[in-house]
């Protein structure tokens, strides 16, 4: 599949928030390269905890933000990053628990997964903190 690409449509307009997605995208590519390259099952595992990992560091970030603008969707915003935490842990122990590869179905799972939230709910966030910040 192709590398998911950086552009205006995915930027919420606050280049902290940028930072983190870009380099969420970043790793989705190198897990996309690995899988098309056939590389090692060991290190394709490697990756996608890098993903998991610095998803659940980047929810955390943004939602020390919230806490710290006093957004209020707060709670709203935090209950669909469990559901996103959760979901790619499933597929990950699915993975790792049958040894088998990450098969295209998988990526187009983890690429809606990475741009859908992105571009609802952390829109909305972005707008908020644009005018708060
Ligand atoms: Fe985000
Ligand atoms: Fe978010």
């Amino acid at each position: 599949m192709k590398d998911l690409i950086w552009d205006r449509t995915l930027s919420v307009d606050v280049p902290e928030i940028d930072e983190d997605h870009r380099r969420l995208l970043d790793l989705f590519n190198i897990l996309n390269h690995a899988v098309a390259e056939g590389d090692a099952q060991e290190y394709v595992e490697a990756v996608m905890e890098e993903l998991v990992s610095c998803t659940v560091w980047h929810f955390r970030h943004e939602e020390r933000l919230m806490l710290k603008y006093r957004y209020d969707g707060v709670k709203e915003h935090k209950a669909e990053h469990e559901e996103l935490i959760a979901s790619a842990k499933a597929l990950q122990q699915k993975l790792l628990d049958a040894g088998k590869p990450v098969v295209s179905d998988d990526l187009h799972f983890l690429e809606h997964w990475l741009t859908g939230h992105i571009l609802g709910t952390d829109k909305d966030l972005g707008s908020y903190l644009g005018d708060v910040m």
